[in-house]
């Protein structure tokens, strides 16, 4: 095995094997940890431990650009209960203010101690003595407590991409002592916002009467940081590619293939029921039947991207989204001109670049969102500072990205209001918000979020690089 000084553990590895008629394929694999991290790990020439996709035998561990992977895997029945059951029927919704109701079963919670702990030791054969261990996600929390008791001379970060619910919330879960008792297995526990660091601490004395004092814990002598890290972009790469004279040509073609409207509108989330696009698309259809918006002058465009789609909340949602595409398609359509466009599909980087060149305005909605890096790449893609983005106050990106059309996502009349004031929005004073943000994202970018925990954790600048 090769051994590395900086190792990163997720679910997921930055590739999906996919099974062709021409054989196996790799695929960018879907979600923001993924685009935040790949960068991370090009820069510090680590080692990458997750999941491939797939199950039954991983493949031999590979380099992919001057990263080390190593797949971990997953046998079927695991990916049901762990990743389907206990990670996405359990604990996302449950961490996202229970927007459904999160399930609780035994068979999952045991898969998910059983594949916590593959992953704990396929960390340890992979990390050098001394070695900065980084665990990723609400799918690995088990993973610091028990790589910690593998081996006690590895520094462990651990960074949670999803909200962290307040104490009322986590009380609900039946294994909730053991999950905080992983977590405490790391010595710096980030979260995206401080609200939810603050929550972290609080449940430790609540729940195991942990003394703390700021964001610092005491645990069995040791001492448990906990802080906010807000992840971000790589803000000079998507500018690039937005400038790219093949991507500016694309999309204007995009443009033209609608039709060339006045107004586009876009959406782009993985078809996930915390990202608010039912009521998106309620409020574009009450702006067309109240007139304030009409068809073909404005479309929209939806990119839902296929996720999790064996998990029951996610089939439901499917079904209600596209009966309400339907629905306006079907009063505010005419031949060849939809009013909604909706993409059942997964996009390539420069695809989406194109698309947010494109629109006229960005609508990023969620009820709740750790951060959204969807809201970031699109600013970061408007170098010409036009379009003007709407975005949800639960989104983590908010607390940032102040100079958006902010909206409570549960007002519906606020909802339609801000997609109005963006629609309508006076060229200067669009430019003035995107120039704002722009400048935020160019110093806050993910070689910042990362530069930042590391630091943090204690890692010194050149042992990672
Ligand atoms: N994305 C993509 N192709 C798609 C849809 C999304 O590459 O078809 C990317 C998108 O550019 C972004 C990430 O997936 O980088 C989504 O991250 P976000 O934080 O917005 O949401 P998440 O999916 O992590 O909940
Ligand atoms: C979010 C989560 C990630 C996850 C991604 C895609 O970004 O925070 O941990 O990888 O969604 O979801 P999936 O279930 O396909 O990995």
């Amino acid at each position: 095995t090769v051994r590395s000084s900086f190792v990163v553990v997720a679910n997921r590895l930055p590739v999906d094997e996919v099974s062709t008629p021409e054989g196996r394929q790799w695929r960018r694999s879907p979600g923001g940890l993924v685009t935040a991290l790949h960068p991370v790990l090009a820069e510090h020439k680590g080692t990458w431990v997750g999941w491939a996709g797939g199950t039954g035998a991983a493949p031999e561990p590979f380099d992919l650009e001057g990263i080390r992977l190593h797949p971990v895997p997953l046998s079927a029945e695991e990916l049901e209960r762990y990743y389907e059951g206990q990670s996405n029927a359990t604990i996302w919704p449950l961490y996202h203010d229970a927007v459904e109701t999160p399930a609780y079963k035994r068979r999952w919670r045991e898969a998910y101690r059983l594949v916590n702990a593959r992953f704990a030791e396929a960390a340890a054969d992979v990390a050098a003595e001394g070695a900065t261990v980084w665990v990723q996600d609400y799918q690995l929390q088990l993973v610091p407590a028990m790589l910690r008791e593998l081996r006690p001379d590895l520094r462990i970060g651990f960074f949670l991409h999803i909200p962290f619910p307040p104490i009322e919330l986590f009380m609900q879960m039946p294994f909730r002592t053991e999950i905080l008792r992983g977590l405490l297995g790391a010595d710096l526990v980030g979260f995206q916002q401080r609200l939810a660091a603050q929550n972290f601490v609080r449940l430790a004395r609540h729940l195991l009467g942990l003394r703390y004092e700021g964001q610092m814990i005491q645990v069995d002598g040791r001492q448990v940081k906990a802080g906010a890290f807000p992840i971000s972009i790589d803000t000079r790469e998507m500018e690039r590619l937005a400038e790219d004279p093949a991507i500016q040509a694309r999309a204007k073609q995009i443009r033209e293939e609608l039709g060339n409207p006045k107004t586009i509108i876009l959406g782009v989330d993985r078809l996930d029921y915390t990202k608010g696009i039912e009521l998106r698309l309620k409020a574009f259809r009450e702006l067309l039947a109240d007139g304030k918006l009409t068809v073909p002058d404005a479309v929209m465009v939806q990119v839902a991207t296929p996720s999790r789609e064996r998990v029951e909340h996610y089939q439901a949602l499917r079904v209600k989204v596209e009966r309400e595409v339907g629905r306006i398609n079907g009063e505010f359509g005419r031949v060849g001109v939809p009013a909604v466009h909706y993409l059942h599909q997964s996009y390539s980087r420069s695809e989406l670049a194109a698309m947010y060149v494109a629109a006229d305005v960005m609508m990023v909605t969620p009820l709740r969102d750790g951060m959204n890096l969807v809201a970031k790449e699109y600013v970061a893609s408007r170098a010409d500072q036009g379009g003007a983005l709407v975005l949800s106050e639960f989104a983590g990106a908010a607390t940032e990205l102040r100079q958006a059309f902010l909206c409570n996502p549960h007002d519906p009349d606020a909802v339609k209001d801000a997609l109005l004031r963006a629609v309508h929005v006076e060229k200067p004073e669009a430019r003035r918000r995107m120039r704002v943000m722009q400048r935020h994202l160019r110093s806050h970018d993910v070689g910042h979020w990362a530069k930042s925990f590391l630091s943090e954790l204690g890692v010194p600048d050149t042992e990672a690089a």
